[in-house]
């Protein structure tokens, strides 16, 4: 229709003239870290592969295996027939690394928080959601229909006082935060935060999409010890450092019921393929049984904070802000130019004005790597303004 494209078309001009237009570029990944692109071989620096075992020989085995006995697709909602024996046990064993009584799989990370937050809050509820937390927590606060605010970013006083304020207006809270904050890799205040909502009757979901295999022995961002904390509502995702796909909620036994019964994103959609069960099951494995594995991308990530001069990260992701999106597409093709693969992050991914580079550190990054990338990102980014990092290119 002639009126839907002009909407289209003017839309997508408005983008452009921000810089802020999307194009996909075919990647290839042939490795863990290296990949293909405009037929170039470019080291990766901002897949969420942490432990690199998207490439992994077990995991690929068992995920060939899975579909060499289960076939390609679920074939079908778990509630029907797609709920393979490969569920059962992956759930098990996922409940035990969080330390909860039971589990659910969702078909993804967004997928769950879709299904989690409506789940449990309607519109007589409130949702207190961190300002920097990821856009699934968002769009399941939304599809609430309960009063959604933000709180300041761990601004534990913030949230204190919205509580005070707001909380006895409503029957039911949740407070919805990331573990691991997926574009600054800061971790959340989680012990004050937990000590917040029980106080005050709320419900807490930490999503930690970006904790599970790197912090805290694998086990995610409440079991690293500054960050300790008993946190009701454990959410997070097979699709980043376990190498896999689909999402999940760690949680006590009748709310994983619960979520069997109402989550509208778990009951109304095809099960996960049988094979990324099966791979996240050896991904799994390989974290527990190796914690020193998975403690080397901060390790990587701390080498090159030190060498750049940044704050000690705590966790594998550290963002260099630079400002305006163009000075970051800038920062990101000059990076190429050097064999670096680092996509630049623009709103509304992240706040106006902290476009950035995003740098992702994984266990397999070469030590000489780091530093030719700490040496560019040094003598380009951190001394000089936006604008110079377009005329060195
Ligand atoms: C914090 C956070 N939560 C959830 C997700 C979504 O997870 P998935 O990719 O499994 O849908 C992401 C992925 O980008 C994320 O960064």
């Amino acid at each position: 229709m002639r009126s839907l494209d002009e909407f289209a078309t003017a839309k997508l001009a408005e983008l452009e003239r921000g810089s802020l237009r999307r194009t996909l570029a075919d990647t290839t990944r042939v490795t863990g870290i290296w990949t293909l692109r405009n037929g170039r071989r470019l080291l990766s620096f901002c897949c969420n592969d942490y432990l690199n075992l998207t490439h992994h020989p077990a995991v690929k085995d068992a995920a060939s295996e899975a579909l060499q006995i289960y076939g390609v697709g679920a074939g079908a909602s778990r509630f029907v027939t797609g709920n393979h024996p490969l569920y059962a046990e992956l759930e098990a064993r996922l409940a035990r690394w969080k330390d909860t009584e039971a589990a659910c799989v969702f078909g993804s990370g967004y997928l769950a928080n879709l299904g989690i937050i409506p789940a449990l809050v309607g519109e007589d509820d409130l949702v207190l959601v961190d300002e920097l937390a990821h856009a699934c927590l968002w769009g399941g606060a939304r599809l609430s229909h309960a009063t959604v605010t933000s709180f300041r970013h761990s601004d534990v006083g913030h949230l204190e006082a919205l509580l005070k304020q707001q909380r006895r207006r409503h029957p039911r809270a949740v407070i919805a935060t990331d573990g691991v904050f997926s574009m600054d890799g800061d971790i959340a205040p989680l012990p004050a935060l937990a000590e917040l909502a029980l106080r005050h009757d709320a419900w807490l979901l930490c999503d930690d999409a970006h904790g599970l295999g790197v912090v805290g022995g694998g086990r995610g961002a409440n079991f690293v010890e500054a960050t300790k904390a008993d946190i009701t509502l454990q959410m997070g995702t097979l699709s980043k450092a376990l190498g896999a796909y689909g999402g999940y909620l760690c949680a006590s036994a009748p709310v994983i019921d619960l979520m069997r019964n109402r989550a509208r994103s778990l009951i109304y959609t095809t099960g996960l393929p049988p094979a990324m069960v099966a791979a996240a099951l050896a991904a799994l494995d390989l974290i527990e049984r190796d914690p020193a594995y998975s403690a080397r991308p901060v390790e990587k990530a701390k080498a090159f904070a030190r060498q750049v001069g940044l704050p000690e990260p705590a966790s594998p992701i550290v963002p260099i802000v630079l400002g305006e999106a163009e000075a970051a597409l800038a920062a990101a093709r000059l990076l190429e130019e050097h064999g670096f693969l680092v996509t630049a992050i623009r709103p509304p991914t992240v706040p106006r004005g902290t476009a950035r580079l995003r740098l992702t550190f994984t266990a397999q990054h070469p030590d000489g790597e780091i530093e030719r990338l700490a040496e560019l990102v040094r003598a380009h980014m951190l001394t000089q303004s936006p604008a110079s990092v377009a005329a060195a290119q």
